[in-house]
């Protein structure tokens, strides 16, 4: 509900518009002159400012223009008992929201108007906080992963960002494409403007094409009115092209056109209009193989290309796995208020094991599922989907107690250092899931606290 300051200095007004506003749920304050009602001003923050224009002390309109200055984001909202033209076009060349004339139908258009503004204020917020909330999740510190695969990756981010060039990101399904697109624009000079995804695969083509471009009322059937299209909308910001291997060829060809003149023109429209935008482009198709297969243009996508940017699959930098999966847990548990920790060593082991064709966002829908069912404190090996621990039993033969075939490599292996790796890795494994108290890491491991620190420092932990 809206925080709403009345000024009129006929009482009768005041009182009514108080009641009725805090009747439908609003936070009203009264002032009987123009003067309270800059010093108001000066000290509170309102929604909305409902003035009469006739005040012994002021006109409505010079307040109005101290409220622009002062508050520029305050709803303003002239009342007048004689309009005349000359106020009515002071009114708006001041820029008040509204004018209403004092009739019969005043408090009713009155309370329609608050309404309305207070529910578009609420939407504003709303947004804001989810604004906010995105921002803080899109940064790059909320990509995760320090594989150095990963960390070139940042740093291409990083030194790549701040230019407006064009980047095509390719990668699997799930590899962290929107993550990386929406980081390259949040650390740009355009992050204070749009950031807007389209997905390019979703549309039929002529679809595509009115989303994209915009278009005149009449431009085809079911053209109501003059739309924006979404270069328009992502005008000084970014505009982020998924799945952009799906565009048909024609509409490649119009896109091509767009990024080389830097102009578009909506359908139905006879002028072309300037659009700043940077494109970054995603696709989780092979390029090359599109290329040579005459599904996608050589020039479109030399065009896009300008910093192209892998994202490796994650089974090519497994090291990565254990990070992400503890920091999926933690997210997880925190929405879920579960009392789940830790993942157990033996469940991490196959996590690590897993081949993950569905990449970073199965990890994801994985751990949250596990965190979901789990109710003790340890997602375990249980807690995991059977294709995971499976897959582990499947490829990992030479770890079966009862399988020694492969146990030996055929060059030999060095048991004294392998069995030390091995402590090594359960040491750490331990620490890791007691939060790094030794003592409860001793007891997980079933030894005295003595041979614990006695391996601790034989292997450096
Ligand atoms: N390195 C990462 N760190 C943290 N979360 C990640 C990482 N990579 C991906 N994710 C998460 O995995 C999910 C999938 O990521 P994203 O949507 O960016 O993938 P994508 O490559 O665009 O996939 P698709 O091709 O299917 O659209 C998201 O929830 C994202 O937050
Ligand atoms: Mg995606």
């Amino acid at each position: 509900m809206a925080h709403v300051l009345v000024v009129d200095d006929e009482r009768s007004i005041c009182e009514l518009l108080e009641i009725t506003f805090r009747k439908d749920g609003h936070r009203v304050e009264l002032a009987s002159s123009g003067e309270q009602a800059k010093r108001r001003l000066e000290t509170q923050l309102f929604d909305i400012i409902v003035s009469d224009i006739n005040m012994r002390d002021m006109s409505g309109v010079d307040l109005l223009q101290y409220a622009r200055e002062i508050s520029p984001e305050t709803v303003f909202i002239l009342i007048t008992g004689v309009p005349t033209l000359s106020t009515a076009i002071d009114a708006v060349n001041f820029g008040a929201d509204r004018y209403v004339i004092k009739g019969d139908s005043l408090i009713d258009e009155l309370r329609q108007a608050v309404a309305k503004i207070a529910e578009s204020i609420e939407l504003k917020k709303e947004t804001g906080i989810l604004r906010r909330e995105l921002r803080r999740l899109t940064g790059l510190d909320h990509i995760i992963g320090t594989s150095p695969k990963m960390r070139e990756i940042f740093e291409l981010i990083q030194t790549i960002a701040p230019q407006s060039s064009r980047v095509l990101i390719t990668g699997e399904s799930g590899t962290g494409k929107e993550l990386v697109a929406r980081a390259i624009h949040e650390n740009s000079a355009r992050s204070k403007k749009p950031f807007i995804t389209i997905n390019c695969g979703a549309f039929p083509e002529t679809l595509l094409e009115s989303e994209l471009f915009g278009y005149m009322k009449g431009a085809f059937t079911g053209a109501g009115e003059n739309r924006h299209g979404l270069f328009k909308a992502a005008h000084g910001g970014t505009l982020f092209m998924d799945e952009i291997g799906n565009m048909s060829l024609t509409m490649q060809v119009k896109l091509y056109r767009v990024l080389q003149e830097g102009k578009v023109r909506p359908l139905g429209s006879t002028v072309e209009e300037d659009v700043d935008v940077r494109v970054i482009a995603a696709t989780n198709k092979d390029f090359e193989k599109e290329i040579a297969e005459g599904r996608f243009r050589e020039d479109l996508y030399y065009r896009l290309s300008v910093i192209p940017i892998h994202l490796p699959p994650l089974r090519e930098r497994r090291e990565d796995i254990a990070l992400l999966a503890r920091s999926f847990l933690e997210r997880y548990r925190k929405s879920m208020s579960k009392a789940v920790e830790a993942i157990e060593p033996k469940a991490m082991e196959r996590l690590e094991a897993y081949d993950w064709p569905g990449n970073v966002r199965e990890l994801e829908n994985t751990i949250e599922r596990a965190v979901a069912l789990e109710t003790g404190r340890w997602i375990t090996m249980e807690g995991l989907p059977e294709r995971i621990t499976r897959y582990y039993q499947e490829h990992r033969p030479d770890l079966q107690s009862n399988n020694h075939d492969h146990l030996v490599p055929e060059g030999g292996l060095d048991l004294e250092q392998k069995i030390g790796e091995i402590e090594r890795a359960y040491l750490l494994a331990a620490l890791e899931c007691t939060g790094g108290v030794r003592v409860r890491a001793s007891e997980l491991l079933k030894m005295s606290y003595r041979s614990f620190r006695h391996y601790a420092k034989k292997h450096g932990v």
